[in-house]
């Protein structure tokens, strides 16, 4: 190739290393390997950063451990001693809660990811559920409390099962669903008294309990805009058979066999545009990423949540399918573009079985081994809890990592995914035997 390229060929190439865009990305889970897996893959995307990073987010990008992922002063001073970065890309909901798009962007630094007033719809439940009861989108029936006497008393009244929710973020652990009255009056003292989720229960939302399957509707915005990406499926709880607690996550698939495309248009119809719509009405820009957690039951679709990034494991679903370059669609949510972008999604499909460590999501040992064998093709390792130790890959975290494949059929991407994370292996690990064991 070399001995081929012209001078003036060379001359280009050079000029075009100089134009190409550096970026910046906060986290250092699954989703941000995932998140840049995908930049990495565009012809636009110079050198990546990530800060904290992690073990495998390392083979594509600079990590900066030293500076976490709420620390809103340490990623603004990193961005100014770096005037080579040309976007900052916030995927957690925690810094997007506490501004840091808002400090980015009052320096005049470019940032993909919602503002504080935006993400709100994220980290506060009864904010999202008055914006959805205020523009027509469905969700379960609920009343808000701020205090304990007041919701102990509903309690005493109300149909059983119900479901109580910490306000705030609780890293989507400040869900309850009670089934009897007994359980409900002891997850009300443990939100509301003991503070289990810390001030996020200063605020109780009180809901019915709603039945079907979930589905994540996740789309694009740049505040007029909202694209709709493909659907996919989380497995919430830790253990086969949707038993055990809720967790992050602990497996995925792409695209949710289960939604039609006649539902996947009423997700946009009835819940993507009119949240959308709504905020717009309440002078709420919201740019990046718009996620609904949805429950459907026959011709019934209702939310159950919304979260204001790119969810985790679903990313590591969503992005290996993406066809389109993700740096031009993150350019675009942020200019106001969207409507330009054809976004388009390979006909493949994806599925992410996700590797525990041992009694997550509950207290679990850190600092352990992980071998990972030769993945065959299609398959991709994301890491999550990874680090290395004396030039070992060790576990650092509750979700270690997940293992995508991709493949034309959902059976297909399901048979290899479980195939090669057999040839991972770190003490008490564990993953789901049952993702897809349906189909
Ligand atoms: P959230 O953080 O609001 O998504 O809640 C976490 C999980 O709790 C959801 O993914 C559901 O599995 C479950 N959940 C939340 N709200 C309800 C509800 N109203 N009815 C039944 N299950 C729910
Ligand atoms: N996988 C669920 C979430 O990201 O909130």
């Amino acid at each position: 190739w070399d001995s081929v390229t012209s001078n003036t060929e060379k001359d280009t190439l050079t000029e075009e290393t100089h134009m190409k865009k550096n970026i910046l990305v906060i986290g250092g889970g699954g989703r941000e390997h995932a998140i840049i897996h995908a930049l990495s893959r565009s012809p636009e995307a110079g050198k990546i950063y990530c800060a904290p990073g992690n073990a495998g987010i390392a083979a594509l990008a600079e990590c900066h451990p030293e500076i976490k992922a709420t620390d809103l002063d340490g990623v603004v001073a990193f961005v100014r001693s770096h005037p080579d970065i040309y976007m900052t890309v916030v995927a957690p909901d925690d810094p997007l809660a506490l501004g840091m798009v808002d400090r980015l962007e009052a320096e005049g630094f470019r940032a993909f990811g919602p503002r504080a007033a935006a993400a709100r719809l994220e980290a506060s439940k009864s904010f999202a559920k008055d914006l959805m009861k205020k523009y027509g989108i469905p969700t379960a029936a609920y009343e808000v409390f701020t205090d304990y006497d007041a919701a102990r008393a509903y309690i005493d009244g109300c149909r059983y099962p119900v479901v109580l929710k910490a306000d705030g973020l609780a890293l989507g652990k400040g869900v309850l669903i009670c089934e009897t009255h007994e359980q409900a009056v002891a997850g009300l003292k443990e939100i509301m008294l003991d503070k289990a989720f810390g001030s996020a229960g200063n605020t109780l939302v009180v809901e019915d309990c709603l039945t079907g399957f979930e589905c994540s509707a996740l789309a694009f915005c740049d505040g007029k805009t909202v694209v709709p990406m493909t659907t996919s499926q989380d497995h919430k709880r830790a253990l086969d058979g949707n038993k055990g607690l809720n967790t992050g996550g602990m497996g995925t698939f792409s695209p949710s066999y289960k939604v039609s495309p006649e539902m996947e248009k009423r997700i946009y119809d009835e819940v993507l545009r009119p949240t959308l719509d709504g905020l717009i009405s309440e002078g709420v820009e919201f740019k990046g990423v718009l996620y609904a957690g949805l429950m459907i039951n026959g011709d019934d679709i209702r939310v159950l949540e919304f979260n204001a990034r790119f969810g985790d494991p679903e990313t590591q679903v969503i992005l290996p399918r993406l066809a389109t370059d993700l740096l031009e669609i993150f350019d675009a949510c942020i200019d106001g573009t969207l409507d330009k972008v054809r976004i388009e999604w390979t006909g493949n499909a994806a599925v992410c079985i996700v590797a525990a460590s041992g009694g997550y999501p509950e207290a679990y040992e850190k600092g352990k081994e992980i071998t990972i064998g030769d993945m065959d093709d299609n398959v991709i390792v994301f890491h999550a809890g990874t680090a290395f130790k004396d030039g070992k890959l060790v576990t650092n975290g509750g979700r270690v990592l997940g293992v995508t494949a991709l493949a034309p059929t959902l059976r297909e991407a399901r048979d290899l995914a479980y195939a090669n994370i057999r040839k991972v292996h770190f003490d008490k690990m564990h993953y789901r035997k049952d993702i897809l064991s349906e189909l």
